[in-house]
């Protein structure tokens, strides 16, 4: 037996007894007369301590040769602590060791197993193993699999069922690259891993299951970014004989449920905004809304009155950032480079103080009158205090630089507060995207989504206004998740691959397995598929998933720890017909 007590268990309660405690050496603290251990394991810390007169030579001997991170059994009584520490549970105890175990020695660990580490990002990525640890690193990991169990609880309560999709799969239509396998068996061909299982969960729904989940790795070769890993983890949800209604309502509860659950949270219906309205007040197809600033056009205002710059542009739009009329020359100079910066790039930033007195203070006081501008002040419903931000240029990339510049002032003013929660959905995203590279159209969501049907006469002549039955579910700025209702109708799927440029034989060969199986009597379906990784780490008031993925990847794909992706022996790609001929 290694243990009859754990180290985040022992109370003053349990003074007298006799324990047994396993872990690893976190500190010692050798005054000479005196030893303290801190003993740690997943659950806490607790204290041992031995006195130098009082114990035993070989039991000293042995105290001496421990190091940080051994691994250790004691056995000892508990004891009333003098100086108690009352910032840990265990803190008003100590253990008055009566023998210890060296169970295994530890090399010197590359950085301190501690809250605050020494240890950087790349050597503790290096050595994930000793900082799961930690107690930042394993409070994210208990708390995923938390919120994993929850939501098996509350998808099984409500009849789904769990299956598992194959991992070995041909391309599934994300957008994204593939990652490929290369077939031994099948020289020249590949698997490709799923970057969801789209088609699966659909085939799940010819196959009469109704309602399916999976919590599920999904794989994109993809740029990364904090909220973005080559391999990552989706609730995946389908069902039968639904509206975009039902799957809003069903999957809206669950993440009521979950708030409520895990954070304590009651929040009320949530908001729902069309993609064109998100575009229009945000500038972006996943807004923040945990504050306001949204954008106001002036182009009504501000045109026509000689201000050359503005009067030419296509879109003149602004937001009114809460209290900083008050910013500095210096500030909003910054501002100004801020968003002139190659990653924004703006041409520039006209700005208008709205002072707490009520006059007005403008970069183009030379072009418009207190009046004036007092109109545009009045329009984005700006109060006295207020700093009014306007751009102008062509209407999308005006839009995105401006929503950059709202998430900076958020940031600036605090305004993004990881405590709040702030879910919406965003609805009737367009089906189609026109990509003016490849000249062709682009499925928006994925090739399955179906058109909502009052847009169906639009699609032979003109296909970027059709709306889809697509929608995706918003927190905090992030999007987490997203779906759409599907075509189960054989002439609409064969119409939607014509638009997306697949002749009838690509479509087959890449397809085929599906439509095949809609002509069996395919049920009306959608779905939705959670990042759980997002959704994980929002729920912790985080935004880089990495924290929340046991053994993530870094930026450039690799993970530093097992050194993959590597090179293969000759071998191995001889078998499985991978050599490349020397010239
Ligand atoms: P979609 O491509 O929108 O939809 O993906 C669903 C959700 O998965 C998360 N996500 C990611 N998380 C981490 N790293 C990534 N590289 C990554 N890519 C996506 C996002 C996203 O909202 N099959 C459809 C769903 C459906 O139609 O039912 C799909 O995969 O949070």
């Amino acid at each position: 037996m290694y243990r009859t007590h754990n180290n985040g268990e022992l109370r003053l309660s349990h003074a007298g007894k006799k324990v047994k405690l396993s872990g690893w050496v976190q500190t010692i603290r050798d005054k000479g007369f005196l030893i303290w251990i801190d003993l740690r394991d997943r659950y806490g810390i607790t204290q041992l301590v031995l006195e130098e007169e009082k114990s035993a030579p070989e039991l000293l001997e042995k105290v001496r040769r421990l190091g940080r991170e051994f691994v250790i059994s004691v056995t000892g009584i508990v004891i009333e602590r003098e100086a108690k520490n009352p910032n840990i549970p265990t803190g008003e105890i100590e253990i008055l060791v009566e023998n210890i175990e060296i169970l295994n020695p530890s090399k010197l660990p590359p950085f301190t197993i501690e809250d605050g580490t020494d240890g950087g990002e790349e050597l503790r990525m290096k050595y994930r193993y000793l900082d799961i640890r930690r107690n930042l690193v394993k409070d994210k990991l208990i708390f995923r699999s938390q919120v994993a169990q929850k939501v098996r609880e509350i998808l099984s309560q409500q009849d789904f069922v769990e299956v598992e999709t194959p991992v070995l799969i041909k391309s599934t239509p994300e957008g994204a690259r593939d990652f490929v396998v290369p077939s031994r068996m099948n020289p020249g061909q590949f698997y490709a891993l799923p970057q969801s299982p789209q088609t699966f969960k659909q085939l799940l729904m010819v196959g009469g299951l109704e309602r399916y989940f999976q919590i599920v790795k999904c794989f994109r070769d993809e740029d990364l970014r904090a909220d973005r890993q080559p391999e990552f983890t989706q609730i995946d949800c389908e069902m039968a004989f639904v509206e975009q209604e039902d799957i809003l309502n069903i999957f809206e509860d669950l993440l009521k449920k979950l708030l409520q659950d895990i954070k304590g949270v009651e929040i009320g219906d949530f908001p729902r905004i069309t993609y064109a309205e998100a575009m229009k007040k945000y500038g972006n197809d996943k807004p923040d809304i945990r504050f306001g600033m949204e954008f106001t056009e002036l182009n009504a205002l501000a045109q026509g009155k000689g201000f050359q710059v503005f009067d030419s542009q296509e879109l003149i739009v602004g937001i009114a950032a809460p209290s900083c009329a008050g910013y500095t020359r210096k500030e909003i100079d910054q501002l100004i480079d801020w968003v002139k910066k190659p990653q924004i790039g703006a041409l520039g930033l006209v700005w208008v103080k709205y002072n707490i007195d009520g006059s007005m203070k403008s970069s183009v006081d030379k072009f418009y009158s207190p009046e004036d501008l007092k109109a545009w002040a009045d329009a984005m419903g700006a109060q006295p205090g207020d700093l009014l931000l306007v751009m102008a240029g062509p209407a999308n990339k005006t839009r995105k630089q401006l929503s950059e510049l709202r998430m900076e002032m958020a940031k600036r003013l605090n305004l993004r507060n990881p405590e709040e929660f702030a879910p919406l959905w965003v609805v009737d995203f367009p089906l189609l995207e026109w990509d003016e590279e490849t000249q062709r159209y682009y499925a928006m969501h994925h090739p399955f989504t179906a058109p909502k049907p009052e847009d169906l006469n639009l699609l032979e002549e003109n296909p970027k206004e059709v709306r889809a039955n697509a929608y995706d579910l918003v927190l905090n700025g992030n999007e987490i998740g997203g779906g759409s209702i599907r075509i189960y109708n054989k002439e609409i799927q064969s119409k939607m691959f014509e638009i997306l440029g697949f002749t009838e034989e690509e479509a087959k060969a890449q397809f085929g397995f599906l439509m095949n199986a809609f002509e069996f009597g395919a049920p009306p379906h959608g779905g939705i598929a959670f990042g759980f990784d997002r959704l994980v780490a929002i729920l912790d008031g985080a935004e880089t998933i990495r924290d929340y993925i046991a053994f993530p990847k870094n930026n450039a794909g690799r993970d530093v720890m097992i050194d993959a992706p590597a090179k293969i022996a000759e071998e191995q790609l001889e078998e499985l017909n991978l050599r490349i001929e020397e010239k």
